[in-house]
């Protein structure tokens, strides 16, 4: 398999070894470190502001949820599956991407928070050729085969979703904008710095005028996305939502 594989994401014993160093050699910063995540000499903290899901989308959030059950490799919660669906209903994308399909379970909840004619667009590496480093942690859902029966396959909503298959980071973007420039793009495939750098510029290309991007996965233990992100966050307004690992870019607000 074409695969470069990078160890980026932090170990919980390594967190645990830098801070009981920093809690001797550095008391001041052992306090602030706490609150974040201290490696290889660098203070890992967070750069965006926090919002709350209810103030982004006005306090309106009406969900549906079919076959929720998550499971490894999905979002972590049931709460960050209720924003995303949330901000899709609120946004009201017209055309949509989603980087990074896995068993194709947010795919499904966003197929039934959107409009009957909006149009979904979900990538995924199934053969795991991709010359891009690609995080650790990310080797078990590249590889997993189950994630092949997709969950919104004969479903109701499996008419407004196509399946794409290839490297994010070597695609056609302009594959996803037959119908227009996207509305709504989901950023959750490869975590390296390398991968989200990539899936991030290829986003914003193809981005309408009225888009949003979210990401998945910013805490400081992936690494990868953390430290784009915050570096991201010097240049665009940026949104960490609360009680979520998501993180919101609104083109026009
Ligand atoms: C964390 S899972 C996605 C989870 C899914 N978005 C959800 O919410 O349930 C990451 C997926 O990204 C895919 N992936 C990893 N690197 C990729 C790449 N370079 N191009 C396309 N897909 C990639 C993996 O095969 C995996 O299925």
């Amino acid at each position: 398999m074409g695969l470069n594989v990078v160890d980026d994401k932090i170990s919980r014993g390594a967190i645990f070894l830098s801070l009981l160093k920093l809690c001797f050699k550095r008391p001041s910063l052992f306090k602030r470190a706490l609150k974040s995540v201290y490696v290889e000499g660098k203070l890992l903290e967070s750069r965006i502001p926090k919002a709350s899901l209810k103030e982004i989308i006005h306090g309106k959030s009406s969900v549906i949820l079919q076959d929720a059950f998550l499971k490894k490799g999905n979002l972590f919660s049931l709460y960050e599956l209720n924003a995303i669906c949330s901000l899709a209903s609120y946004f009201n994308p017209k055309n949509l991407l989603e980087i990074g399909t896995f068993d194709g379970n947010t795919t499904l909840q966003l197929a039934l928070n959107t409009a009957k004619n909006t149009t979904i667009h979900t990538l995924d590496l199934e053969e795991g050729i991709t010359k891009m480093p690609t995080s650790r942690c990310d080797l078990p859902y590249i590889q997993n085969q189950e994630k092949k029966v997709r969950k919104f396959q004969n479903t109701e909503v499996a008419y407004k979703i196509t399946q794409h298959i290839g490297d994010s980071t070597a695609y056609d973007f302009e594959l996803f904008t037959k119908e227009g420039p996207l509305d709504f793009i989901f950023i959750d495939a490869g975590h390296s710095y390398a991968c989200v750098k990539s899936d991030t510029e290829n986003a914003f290309k193809v981005l309408s005028d009225q888009g949003i991007i979210l990401w998945h996965d910013y805490i400081p233990w992936c690494k990868g996305v953390y430290s784009y992100l915050n570096e991201l966050s010097l240049t665009h307004t940026l949104l960490h939502i609360q009680d979520t690992t998501l993180v919101l870019y609104a083109r026009a607000r």
